[in-house]
């Protein structure tokens, strides 16, 4: 049997995170749909502007009220961390062909998580890694978007990069960091971004400490999904200017409006339990762990049907919400 260390309070009354030997809790999120709706940008629509895959607890639909604990309205998720209800979300990677049709880019699990239905998202929690006591847990009704869609190039969007000008044998792997400092009292804003903040100085994972603005830390939640654009490697494919053929779901051909969406939702004090876990959590796979991790198998079980009935595969003449490349 383990121990539990007794949650500690901050001064702002929230939970302290007691980060587990500093490693960071690693889950599989299983795609828990693909659908045209974004309750964070476009709360209510059903036909968000772009598609999205998502992943997490099953209340998921395009409303989310901020009121709502998402972990007593789910009855399943597709994480492997069978506590978090979360929902996270990012945009689909799309091919052009030469004839300018377009066609989904499959996605496959990270490593250790293949099994992954739809390859889902791989997902982290990073604690700050020279004070890892300190942070605090997200409160209920927490959320936020990282990165800019609107960014096309390297001086809009810092943390992104652009879609690389060359096959992959591998597939790309696309990884979306959230600010990990928080200005401690609200749970949005209204660019969904405000309300959170990066270090001034230096980056998190390094010590880079919060600014004075955003003085309360948060775990830094990493995101991880592989597209599997083997398919497409072919010199017979690829456009023949020699540009490259991947955009993503909201037209953007440079790579670098590639963003991310959090709803917090993890059941009660469970992600505070999964920080404090003397054993340490270092992946769901853990049978050390506190939070009776499910398996992949069993996180595939979790599904929702898509709210906008749509053709989103095969090869469409316009990706859905009809978006075009940016070219
Ligand atoms: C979303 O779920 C909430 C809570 O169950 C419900 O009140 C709301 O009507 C739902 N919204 C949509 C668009 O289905
Ligand atoms: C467009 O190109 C793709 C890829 O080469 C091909 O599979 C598809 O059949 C083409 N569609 C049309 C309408 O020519
Ligand atoms: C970079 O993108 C921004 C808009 O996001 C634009 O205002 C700026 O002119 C662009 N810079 C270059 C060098 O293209």
């Amino acid at each position: 049997m383990k121990q539990i260390r007794a949650l500690g309070l901050s001064s702002l009354g929230l939970a302290v995170l007691a980060s587990c030997r500093n490693t960071a809790l690693k889950m599989s999120c299983s795609q828990l749909v693909v659908d045209r709706i974004d309750p964070l940008v476009n709360p209510g629509i059903l036909g968000s502007p772009h598609l999205h895959q998502l992943v997490g607890g099953n209340s998921l639909n395009a409303t989310m009220h901020p009121a709502e604990d998402r972990a007593e309205l789910s009855t399943c998720t597709t994480c492997t961390f069978s506590d978090d209800f979360s929902n996270y979300w990012t945009a689909i990677m799309y091919f052009r062909a030469r004839n300018g049709t377009y066609k989904r880019v499959k996605q496959i699990g990270t490593i250790g998580s293949e099994t992954a239905r739809g390859g889902g998202i791989t997902i982290y929690y990073f604690p700050h890694s020279k004070d890892p006591t300190n942070m605090v847990a997200f409160k209920k009704g927490f959320r936020m978007r990282n990165g800019d869609p609107n960014a096309r190039n390297a001086t809009s969007a810092s943390k992104t990069v652009a879609f690389p000008d060359h096959m992959g044998p591998e597939g790309i792997i696309a990884t979306i960091y959230f600010p990990p400092c928080w200005d401690g009292i609200n749970l949005n804003s209204p660019d969904h971004y405000s309300h959170v903040s990066w270090p001034n100085e230096g980056k998190y994972d390094e010590g880079g400490p919060c600014p004075a603005t955003h003085p309360v830390k948060i775990p830094q939640i990493v995101l991880e999904i592989r597209w599997d654009t083997r398919e497409f490697n072919s010199a017979d494919l690829w456009p023949e200017d020699g540009s490259q053929p991947f955009v993503w779901s909201f037209g953007d051909t440079t790579g670098y409006g590639h963003h991310g969406d959090y709803v917090f939702g993890w059941r009660g004090e469970s992600l505070v339990i999964a920080f404090s876990d003397d054993e340490g959590c270092a992946g769901a796979g853990n049978t050390l762990c506190t939070l009776g991790p499910q398996t992949i198998a069993r996180a595939n079980e979790c599904q929702v049907a898509p709210s906008v009935k749509e053709e989103v595969d095969g090869w469409l003449a316009t990706m859905p919400g009809i978006v075009e490349a940016e070219l």
